[in-house]
């Protein structure tokens, strides 16, 4: 497993156990890449746990689902603050409270702005339903139908200020089939996006990946980065 591959930074040896590291994931809808997130958490040697479900719409069907499970959630409500940057004031304080050292963005729809990007800076993630640089923003799976693409897929990203922008850490591929359409060719991809998630998250906190090294790197496939923990 990715992390407990020896460590070339600290010389961990292979097998160890270390402590998780404390995850808070920010959702707006579904939170279907949360829920595969949540449940390679619980897995012993996974090397993360999850410390808040946090939305910022209050009628997020994945935050009723993490309730549900006993998780630690909690609402922010975007429409609530005068600027973008007094909401995510609040939303740091509220992870920071919480013990919150790393984050997930997994269907979060607010754009960050870069004061809250630097505060977080290596420790921020996202998932993005395209091959990226192609297909940044929203619509993908329609846009990549309506260009004819023979191969469609998903990126998990370092966040920086600009939009889908960041440093790639790992992505996965689906063919696109002849009678697709956004609706098939989304759930094809979404199948990917909840193995490739996790697997994203262990390279990052096993120190197999770093914003700079991703940057250096370019866009590894997720065959490089092996199965999830
Ligand atoms: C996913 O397709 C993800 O890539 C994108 O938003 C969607 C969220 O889906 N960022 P879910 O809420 O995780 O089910």
């Amino acid at each position: 497993m990715i992390h407990s591959l020896s460590d070339p930074l600290s010389g961990t040896p292979r097998g160890r156990t270390r402590e998780k590291t404390p995850v808070g994931i920010l959702i707006s809808g579904r939170g279907s890449n949360m829920r595969a997130l949540v449940d390679a958490c619980e897995a012993a040697d996974y090397p993360a746990s999850v410390r808040l479900i946090l939305s910022n719409d209050p009628a997020a069907p994945g935050l009723a689902w993490a309730a549900e499970q006993g998780l630690p959630t909690a609402v922010i409500d975007h429409r609530a603050f005068a600027s973008r940057a007094a909401f995510e004031t609040t939303l740091t304080a509220r992870l920071m409270a919480a013990g919150v050292e790393f984050i997930c963005l997994a269907g979060f729809m607010r754009l960050l702005t870069a004061g809250f990007v630097q505060m977080w800076r290596d420790r921020l993630l996202n998932i993005h339903p395209s091959l990226l640089p192609a297909y940044k923003g929203l619509n993908t799976h329609a846009r990549a139908l309506a260009a004819g693409e023979r191969e469609h897929g998903c990126s998990v990203h370092f966040v920086v200020p600009e939009m889908d922008a960041g440093p790639i850490i790992g992505q996965a591929s689906v063919p696109v089939l002849p009678d697709d359409t956004p609706e098939t060719l989304a759930e094809r991809v979404l199948t990917q996006e909840h193995k490739l998630y996790p697997a994203c998250l262990a390279a990052v906190l096993a120190g197999h990946r770093t914003l700079e090294a991703a940057r250096a790197a370019g866009a590894p496939h997720t065959a490089q980065l092996g199965p999830p923990g």
